[in-house]
């Protein structure tokens, strides 16, 4: 066979990135520009800032992928982009400018749902054996997904309101930390114990679905009862606390699932994907109750927002020619 080498766009949050990618398996490059440091000062992405800061990197950060991959757009077979799901007026950069660059250099358009990037992002480690089991765990969403084979998703659970990662972040605007507060959240549960206990939603509940929304409240609750009485709370043994709730939940699902499904693989996917905790507990638990069951889980520069996983995701759409037209437009709410 040969070789496919696809650039790819993601722009569908606050993260504008551009990668080249071959073979749905090598990254020749993977610029990110984060814009966390613009938004950071209002507690959280504000839309109308999020798209212009795309406006204004989209260009120069397809110019810097295509310079670190050491190639031209003669080496390019197709050109990808996230349609969804994310912010429209974000997305609809990204959308536009693959348009732009499949027009003028005459290479097909592949769009891409942003979910299965995250997927994808562990093809770039290793080989994905299907069926597979991957749990994605993001800012905005939080779903276990069987794949029985490359380009098939089954979503079998998934949160009945707030994503694991917006719960992170919620809690940690509360403790004060800058947005986003997961991985500070992650840094301190590490130096604290877990001296509360909080709910564990859903735990015993025959279903692969999970609720989050409680658990931030139980969180909340404390936190607000404490400073009402002026005792202290020690906020390394809270975020320890809320992380050993939001780690037990994941894990205990992802294990039930894992166990009903017969699996090749076991995948974590998304940004929370990055949670220490929870690399650790899923690994440690698959190796003691499923070991025959292989776990991949992707480095963390592949588990925030990044094109690299999109240009892998594409690779699979472009095997089966799912191109689209130069109507192509940005879907917010697409779902796998
Ligand atoms: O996938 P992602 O980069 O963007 C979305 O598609 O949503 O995920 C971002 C989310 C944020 O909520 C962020 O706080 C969370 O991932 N996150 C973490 C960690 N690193 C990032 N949450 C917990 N622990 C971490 N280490
Ligand atoms: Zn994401």
């Amino acid at each position: 066979e040969t070789d496919v080498t696809i650039l790819a766009i993601e722009s569908s949050c606050d993260e504008t990135s551009v990668a080249v990618v071959k073979n749905g398996n090598t990254v020749l490059s993977n610029v990110v520009a984060s814009q966390i440091k613009s938004h950071m000062r209002f507690g959280g992405v504000v839309p109308e800032v999020a798209s212009r800061h795309h406006v204004e990197q989209i260009t120069q950060i397809v110019e810097a992928a295509l310079h670190e991959a050491q190639v031209t757009f003669d080496a390019i077979d197709a050109v990808a982009v996230t349609h969804g799901p994310g912010l429209v007026g974000s997305l609809l950069i990204g959308v536009s400018a693959a348009k732009a660059l499949a027009f003028a250099h005459q290479k097909p358009l592949i769009p891409v749902n942003h979910m299965a990037g995250h997927i994808y992002a562990n093809q770039l480690v290793t080989p994905m054996r299907y069926p597979l089991l991957s749990l994605v765990v993001s800012g905005g969403h939080t779903e276990l997904v069987y794949m029985e084979k490359d380009g098939s998703f089954d979503i079998i659970g998934e949160t009945r309101d707030d994503a694991a990662g917006e719960a992170y972040d919620k809690i940690g605007r509360i403790l004060g930390l800058p947005y986003p507060g997961g991985k500070k959240m992650d840094e301190m549960a590490h130096e604290g114990k877990e001296t509360m206990h909080f709910p564990r939603a859903m735990i015993k509940e025959d279903n692969y679905d999970f609720s989050f929304s409680g658990l931030k409240s139980s969180v909340i609750n404390t936190v607000h009862n404490a400073r009402q009485k002026g005792d202290d709370i020690n906020p390394y043994d809270l975020a320890a606390s809320f992380q050993a709730s939001v780690v037990e939940v994941l894990v205990h699902k992802t294990l039930r699932a894992a166990k009903e499904k017969n699996i090749k693989q076991l995948l974590l996917a998304g940004g929370v994907a990055a949670n220490r905790g929870l690399r650790e507990a899923l690994s440690a638990k698959m190796a003691q109750e499923l070991p025959e069951v292989e776990v991949v889980i992707p480095p963390l520069s592949l588990c925030g927002d990044n094109a690299a996983m999109i240009g892998a995701a594409a690779y699979t759409e472009y095997r089966q020619k799912h191109f689209a037209g130069y109507d192509l437009n940005a879907h917010p709410g697409l779902v796998l």
